[in-house]
């Protein structure tokens, strides 16, 4: 009989996380077991020697078939603070080329002894795909994270914005936060939305044009502005997205400029939010098109500090998929 993946196959059945595929889904305390995690991690890149053995032995594939900066690095970085050996598979290089199916690379990975799969894929549900494929094999001790699947999901970086609020804001209820511009291709705002639900956030504003916001099922328990002036008023976080035309099909905008003039984040519309408000933007950023350069440089925006803890929150996933 076929042994496909479980209803909720990140949780095994003594509730601890076996893979990280997605923020839907995941209990609120392991989400905040994350986050605290991450809080005892952050003074390791602190130290002179900046590494503790929790993943001594253990390898971790990172598998990049769409580009990135960040979050590659940041795993790379994370994985080898927690002295796992990290092998980064050069995707353009690898017989991926050649044609070689998705499971055919993993099954290869697998006779490698890999231990957990990094997997960032221009398809939503790549990673579900691999985690189902290890579960039929019974290989539940190779762990599955999701880097990033198409427009579905990027749960480590919902979860290190979600740090970032912690941080600066101590507390979710009571909070203001509103994301601003592309959230229709966005994987960051649907993770965001979802730990913002989770963890109690008051008001969730989506604010963009018609065409770049989902439909209404996906954006349940928010409030939709098509007015920039309108919904950044009193919030007390802004999330700004870029636009991300690789994932849009045809035009759905007059024209860069325009967007900017309509939904770019100037000092002058920042003025709008509360005066202590944070600014956020999970990169790669597009001065002039969405955020101005004296926001994306302001006193705000704690935009490279969110890439910094998502080297915290990087560490708090592997080491709790791995057990410790
Ligand atoms: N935030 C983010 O996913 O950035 P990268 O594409 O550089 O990894």
């Amino acid at each position: 009989m076929r042994n496909s993946l479980p209803p909720n196959p990140q949780i095994d059945a003594n509730g601890a996380l076996t893979h990280l595929l997605s923020i839907d889904g995941l209990p609120r305390e392991i989400v905040l077991n994350i986050l605290d995690t991450a809080s005892s991690f952050l003074e390791v890149s602190d130290r002179d020697v900046k590494k503790v053995p929790l993943l001594r032995g253990k390898s971790v594939f990172n598998l990049f078939f769409e580009n990135s900066t960040r979050t590659r690095t940041t795993f790379e970085i994370a994985a080898k603070r927690l002295s796992a050996d990290v092998i980064n598979l050069d995707v353009a290089r690898s017989s991926t080329s050649k044609g070689e199916t998705l499971l055919d690379t993993i099954d290869n990975l697998v006779s490698m002894h890999a231990d957990m799969f990094v997997v960032r894929h221009v398809s939503s549900g790549a990673p579900y795909l691999i985690a189902d494929h290890l579960n039929r094999l019974g290989r539940s001790d190779i762990h599955v994270i999701n880097a990033g699947d198409g427009r579905h999901a990027h749960p480590t970086q919902g979860l290190l914005d979600m740090f970032t609020i912690r941080h600066y804001k101590k507390d979710f209820s009571g909070l203001r936060i509103a994301i601003v511009g592309d959230i229709l291709h966005s994987r960051v705002a649907r993770s965001d939305i979802r730990a913002l639900s989770a963890l109690g956030a008051t008001e969730i504003r989506l604010i963009g044009p018609k065409t770049l916001l989902p439909a209404e099922m996906d954006i349940a328990g928010t409030r939709v502005f098509n007015s920039l002036r309108e919904g950044i008023r009193d919030c007390d976080v802004v999330i700004m997205l870029r636009l991300q035309s690789e994932r849009m099909n045809g035009a759905l905008l007059p024209s860069a400029r325009e967007y900017f003039n309509c939904y770019g984040l100037t000092p002058e519309v920042l003025a709008l939010a509360s005066p202590d408000a944070i600014v956020m933007h999970p990169g790669p950023m597009n001065r002039g098109v969405e955020i101005d350069s004296e926001v994306a440089d302001g006193p705000q925006a704690v935009i490279l500090n969110q890439v910094t803890f998502g080297i915290a929150i990087r560490m708090a996933v592997m080491s709790l998929l791995a057990g410790n």
